[in-house]
């Protein structure tokens, strides 16, 4: 199978990120054919700063290394190297329906959040999005819940574009994790997990003991002390422990048990232990890696020649289909 993804490099990438995508990427490059992306023209469509985003693109470059992405073993590059993803853009523009287009829900929670920068780019988006997905021929799309959406438009630009000129595209799959696809907010848990909406919120990756321990004791709970998962009643306490569950690979009703009785505090203490023990890690292998900027370069690039073959190719088809000589 092949697979695709990509994430924005937009600043700290947080345990949502990794729950929900990042983590469930791991095993699928041992038998697949795996590509994952760093998608710097996504994260130009809200305001941004350029010497920024370039330290970004290097962070999450690490992130991925850190996390267990092999580059023997898996294709990863930086989405602007490679020309043909805005190319088929174009292209794909062509028979997007704008009315679908404006009915997404990302667009119009970021044309609300950024009211005075809504670019066309913002609206376009998905597009982009369906571009670097068909390019590569993708069976499989691994993503969190909010992205599901995009995923959908992806297959219905394929489907338009395969009835206009002929089968050109495969048609992805969308591939959500059974536990973890929206993490939520540890401030609001009836919205998402979300760096720039609610940072006190959220858990970076490579946080330092102090602030978890901060976050998480500060994280909202729900009426009563009973350690139980309901999505309905208990919204804070059924998301820490599906946090807490999916870092310790323990079943929820387990953690039901182990904490039945213990309150809500024990609880609390327990996740900042396990949170902790889980990410330093990727804070000591990060260190590691923050002096090795040659050594990433290199893997980026290599990445995107491998990449380029495959887009090109698509292309080269797309382009004949549609009468471009
Ligand atoms: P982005 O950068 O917003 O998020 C990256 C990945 O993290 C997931 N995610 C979450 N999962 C669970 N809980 C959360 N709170 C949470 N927040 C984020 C996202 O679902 C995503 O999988 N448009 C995409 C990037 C993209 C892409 C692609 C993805 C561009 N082209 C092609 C797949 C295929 C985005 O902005 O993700």
């Amino acid at each position: 199978m092949r697979i695709f993804s990509g994430i924005r490099p937009t600043g700290e990438i947080h345990i949502g990120n990794y729950l929900g995508a990042i983590k469930n990427w791991i095993p699928l490059q041992e038998n697949n054919e795996c590509i994952f992306c760093i998608v710097d023209l996504h994260a130009i469509t809200t305001p941004y700063s350029p010497k920024e985003l370039e330290k970004n693109i290097m962070k999450l470059a690490i992130v991925y290394l850190v996390a267990g992405l092999d580059p023997e073993k898996c294709i990863f590059f930086v989405q602007s190297q490679i020309k043909e993803h805005t190319e088929l853009t174009w292209l794909l523009n062509t028979i997007a329906p704008v009315g679908e287009l404006t009915r997404m829900t990302q667009y119009k929670e970021k044309s609300k959040q950024f009211k005075k920068n809504i670019n066309a780019g913002l609206l376009d988006y998905p597009v982009l999005m369906a571009a670097d997905i068909l390019i590569y021929q993708t069976d499989i799309v691994p993503v969190g819940k909010d992205q599901q959406q995009h995923v959908e438009l992806s297959r219905t630009l394929a489907r338009h574009f395969n009835q206009r000129f002929g089968k050109t595209f495969k048609m992805p799959r969308v591939l959500l994790p059974k536990m973890g696809a929206k993490i939520m907010s540890l401030q609001n848990p009836r919205k998402k997990m979300s760096k720039t909406d609610d940072p006190k919120g959220c858990i970076e990756l490579f946080a330092k003991p102090t602030e978890i321990r901060k976050k998480i004791m500060a994280a909202v709970t729900d009426p009563g002390r009973k350690i139980k998962y309901n999505l309905i009643k208990k919204p804070g306490i059924s998301n820490l422990l599906t946090i807490y569950s999916l870092f310790s690979e323990k079943s929820i009703k387990e953690l039901e048990r182990d904490f039945k009785d213990q309150g809500y505090e024990k609880f609390k203490k327990s996740l900042i232990k396990l949170l902790i023990n889980s990410l330093e890690p990727f804070r000591r292998k990060r260190k590691e890696l923050l002096s090795r900027e040659v050594y990433i370069k290199e893997i980026l690039h290599k990445g995107a020649r491998k990449a380029r073959i495959i887009a090109q190719s698509t292309m080269q088809d797309v382009r004949k289909k549609m009468g471009l000589i």
